[in-house]
């Protein structure tokens, strides 16, 4: 192993300060192993471990020990997918895989809308695993939540060379339409082997024309009403649905994210002009969905866009329950939903909206979870207050809260109501003084400390004049990931609802001998372990940090699956874990209750300049001339039936 100079975070800041190169020698010699695998913890909601101590002013040397018990994915490009050795790789389900037993058979010529509703829908992200039956702890038989983000037309019908949303027929606008949203399916484990119970009553699509429901302070409001809804309270569909969280009651929080890509019209020409152009809703067409149906034209129906960019509560274990759109918790390009179970039972959950200098948020219920009541808690989220994040130069956040009535949230700045101002969220926390960061996007608290990690996946965007104290580099092609420490407590523990923390870089991304990325981008690890574009996160029972990436292809590798330490000698010493096939994103890692399972999401294989379905990047996973690639739920497990990590 070799020796690692650690600076202390303040150190460290100091150095960016200045603008030079910080040389941190990684743990190559982490590849040498931890010998023992700890003890699995379990997955906490109420921590009780203290933060490491406030870093000091003095440098400190430490030897680095990693505590990962797997070898190395050297980086690279192909058509499959790679796992670290020793691991295996079972591709569980993909686009257009059955989920009834009445499904018609998925063939690339013979799709329709019908079929879809019946089958596993497209661009698979978040993924949620819940024991069966329900309240236990099971690690062999569950419910799978998934979410399906987005669809891709060049590459999903036959004869297609290139995207063309404006030569689609209806009925491709339709089964794209039918692919969008989220899927529940029974999943069991016999052996090794995971499969899809096609019998099962949970099983269920929800797609971009179910009936949703839309609770909470922007329910019924004038700019929530449409000629199809002129209550403001029930929307067609869910899309956009990116990343997510679980609450302690057993629903799943889906995030809707990229919606502008739905929309087309010039906002200009509507009531809407500002909230729309702050949202990214303009001319947009990726789609064209527009030409079928006239909501999804701003001009037409300029509140429609109104209706989506919210988190969506969906109960995976009551399928006839409808979605809920829990307005509280704001309106903007939700990425995730993480949830922290406060000791005083209240619920914290941390989101992050994922678009160029836009915003970290929390959303603090105003009343406890009942932990003996599962009903009672629908609905929970209808109130509280919401957050946004400044981070102070002093290494403090402070959660700046949302409320209407307040300065600057007022009558004077265009907000008549607190419905008014959660729908357009971005412009309050901007109001606020929010610290403008790097794309945030996915947020997961350590299971050990409390902590919060945040993934900001990258801001070119960022010019030298436009940095900021959590964000410290221009150009920011790699991306970052920050720790919140929560510092305040309620008794022995950790008091998420608290308005102030601490916070401090874990790693900055990218190739460290890329000399675009900047002073501020030399501190790395060692060759061949280093990330790009750190997107969906998941902490495994052992408490390794476990980091999904988006973008590393900017950097000329396949992005996949990185694990660090966070804590201890090891912390930030990433070793990559599993490598994509050429064109996709990893998205949605989650893990049984017992640590042996890993579950992701492999997102748009194939997808890049150039690639459509005549051409694609690979044919993952089925390697055959007629077929397109296929996004799918992959299962990785270690073969020697140790847990993973
Ligand atoms: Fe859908 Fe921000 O990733
Ligand atoms: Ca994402
Ligand atoms: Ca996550």
């Amino acid at each position: 192993m070799k020796k690692t100079a650690r600076l202390s975070e303040t150190s460290r800041r100091k150095v960016l300060a200045a603008g030079l190169a910080v040389a941190v020698t990684g743990a190559h010699g982490a590849r040498l192993m931890a010998a023992e695998s700890e003890p699995a913890v379990e997955p906490a909601v109420e921590p009780i471990v203290e933060p490491e101590p406030t870093p000091s002013d003095e440098p400190v040397q430490t030897i680095s020990k990693s505590t990962l018990t797997f070898t190395e994915v050297e980086h690279g490009w192909d058509k499959d997918h790679h796992v670290s050795p020793g691991h295996n790789v079972q591709v569980l389900i993909r686009w257009g895989d059955p989920l009834f037993p009445a499904a018609p058979i998925w063939t690339p010529d013979f799709q329709t809308p019908d079929a879809q509703k019946l089958q596993f829908g497209y661009d698979n992200d978040f993924i949620a695993f819940m024991p069966l039956p329900y309240g236990s702890r099971s690690s062999t038989s569950g419910l799978l939540c998934v979410n399906h983000e987005s669809t891709r037309n060049g590459l999903m019908f036959p004869g297609m060379t290139k995207p063309t949303p404006d030569e689609l027929r209806r009925e491709l606008v339709d089964v794209e339409i039918a692919a969008n949203g989220h899927t529940v399916m029974k999943v069991d484990l016999v052996g090794e082997q995971w499969s899809v119970d096609l019998t099962s009553s949970f099983n269920r699509r929800i797609t971009g024309l179910e009936d949703v429901d839309i609770s909470g302070p922007a329910a019924g409001h004038a700019r929530m009403q449409t000629p199809d809804d002129p209550t403001g309270t029930r929307v067609l569909g869910t899309l956009g649905n990116c990343a997510g969280g679980e609450t302690p009651w057993g629903t799943v929080l889906s995030a809707e994210e990229n919606i502008p890509f739905h929309f087309a019209g010039d906002p200009k020409k509507t009531s809407e002009a500002a909230n729309h152009t702050a949202m990214g809703i303009g001319d947009e067409r990726y789609y064209g969905w527009h030409r079928f149906y006239p909501r999804f034209d701003v001009e037409a129906v300029p509140h429609e866009p109104n209706r989506f960019g919210w988190i969506v509560e969906i109960d995976p274990f009551e399928p006839k329950t409808r979605p809920v759109k829990r307005t509280a918790l704001g309106r903007f390009k939700h990425e995730s939903a993480t949830v922290a179970l406060n000791r005083d039972g209240r619920i914290v959950c941390y989101m992050g909206d994922d678009e160029a200098f836009q915003f970290i948020y929390k959303f603090v219920s105003a009343r406890a979870h009942d932990p003996k009541d599962r009903g009672r808690n629908w609905g929970l989220l209808d109130s509280g207050t919401l957050y946004a994040a400044r981070f102070n130069a002093d290494n403090t956040v402070t959660w700046l809260p949302l409320v209407w009535g307040k300065e600057p949230l007022t009558k004077a700045n265009g907000f008549a109501s607190q419905a008014d101002m959660l729908i357009e969220t971005r412009r309050a926390a901007s109001l606020l003084g929010a610290t403008p960061m790097d794309r945030p996007e996915d947020i997961e608290v350590d299971p050990k400390t409390g902590s919060i990690f945040v993934a900001l996946t990258k801001n070119a965007k960022r010019q030298p004049n436009q940095i900021n104290n959590a964000n410290p580099g221009a150009n920011n092609r790699g991306g970052h990931i920050i720790e919140i420490m929560p510092t305040q407590k309620l008794g022995a523990n950790i008091d998420h609802g608290a308005t102030t923390a601490r916070w401090r870089f874990l790693l900055m991304a990218g190739n460290p001998a890329d000399s675009t990325l900047g002073a501020a981008y030399n501190i790395s690890t060692s060759a061949g372990s280093w990330l790009a574009c750190p997107d969906n996160l998941a902490f495994d029972p052992k408490g390794h940090l476990w980091i999904a990436t988006d973008g590393a292809d900017a950097f000329g590798v396949a992005d996949g699956l990185w694990v660090t330490d966070v804590n201890g000698s090891g912390r930030a010493l990433p070793r990559r874990f599993f490598r994509c096939p050429a064109g996709a994103e990893m998205t949605g890692p989650t893990f049984t209750p017992d640590g042996m399972t890993l579950f992701c999401s492999v997102q748009h294989p194939g997808d890049g300049d150039g690639a459509s379905f005549v051409n694609p990047g690979t044919r993952w996973p089925d390697f055959k001339d007629s077929v397109p690639p296929r996004p799918s739920v992959i299962a990785i497990r270690r073969q020697d039936g140790k847990p993973l990590g």
